[in-house]
């Protein structure tokens, strides 16, 4: 690595200038702020503000993140889908402990839930699963997402062979696609400010009661 580069990203910085998050900003019910804030995240035009990091671990303690795409939430919890082999999915049958972080720096905000995530039913899958474009679907049927292949042919090979397959009539849901509900605990709301003096509010489940907190930036 050449020390230009490394001086120039040291000096990549910038001020935060949108406005503070203060205390009568803040809603009761945690998911309140996060719907105000989706909605500003999409009238902003970000690209893909439904994109979420989302952390697991492994049965050593090792932590993971990827992207995966927020499709529904409600006041006490947010669902994705995904392939039931995956590795994600894999480290949440062991421990279901999960973080789940929206990156919206271009509105200079992140918001980080920490919960549990438990399994849909098929039930309450295959609406959504139906929703997806055709091709998503047989996709999904193609790909044993997290597994090893050997080359990209396979997957393309499998994939025509399915969409042949499945050319009349519905794509059925595959058993090893499904979705996940994180029913959160927490959740912490970080706008940043000028001097790098942020505000962050934590909420924490509390005996039925979201306690309010705010943190040190
Ligand atoms: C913008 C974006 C959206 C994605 N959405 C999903 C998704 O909704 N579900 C999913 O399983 N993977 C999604 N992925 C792929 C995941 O990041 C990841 O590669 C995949 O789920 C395998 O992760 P795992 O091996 O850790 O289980 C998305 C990736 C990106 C960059």
């Amino acid at each position: 690595m050449s020390e230009h580069n490394e001086t120039a990203i040291a000096e990549l910085r910038r001020e935060y200038v949108r406005g503070g998050l203060r205390r009568k900003d803040l809603t009761q019910e945690p998911m309140e702020l996060f719907e105000r804030w989706l909605k500003q995240a999409c009238e902003a035009k970000l690209s893909d503000p439904t994109a979420m990091c989302v952390a697991t671990v492994d049965e050593h303690g090792q932590p993971y993140q990827r992207i995966v795409l927020l499709k529904h939430f409600d006041t006490r919890s947010l669902v994705f889908y995904t392939n039931l082999g995956s590795r994600k999915a894999k480290h949440l049958a062991q421990n279901n402990q999960i973080s789940l972080h929206f990156p919206w720096y271009q509105l200079e905000r992140q918001v980080s839930f920490l919960g549990k995530a438990e399994r849909l039913s098929s039930t309450e899958v295959i609406k959504y699963f139906h929703s997806r474009p055709r091709d998503s679907q047989i996709a999904a049927w193609a790909s044993q997402q997290s597994s090893r292949i050997s080359a990209r042919g396979i997957l393309e090979g499998k994939f025509l062979e399915l969409k042949q397959k499945f050319q009349n009539g519905e794509v059925p849901l595959p058993s090893f696609w499904g979705g996940f509900k994180v029913e959160i605990n927490s959740v912490e709301f970080w706008q940043g400010g000028a001097n790098r003096l942020h505000d962050r509010f934590l909420y924490q489940r509390e005996g039925g009661e979201w306690r309010i907190d705010r943190l040190a930036p």
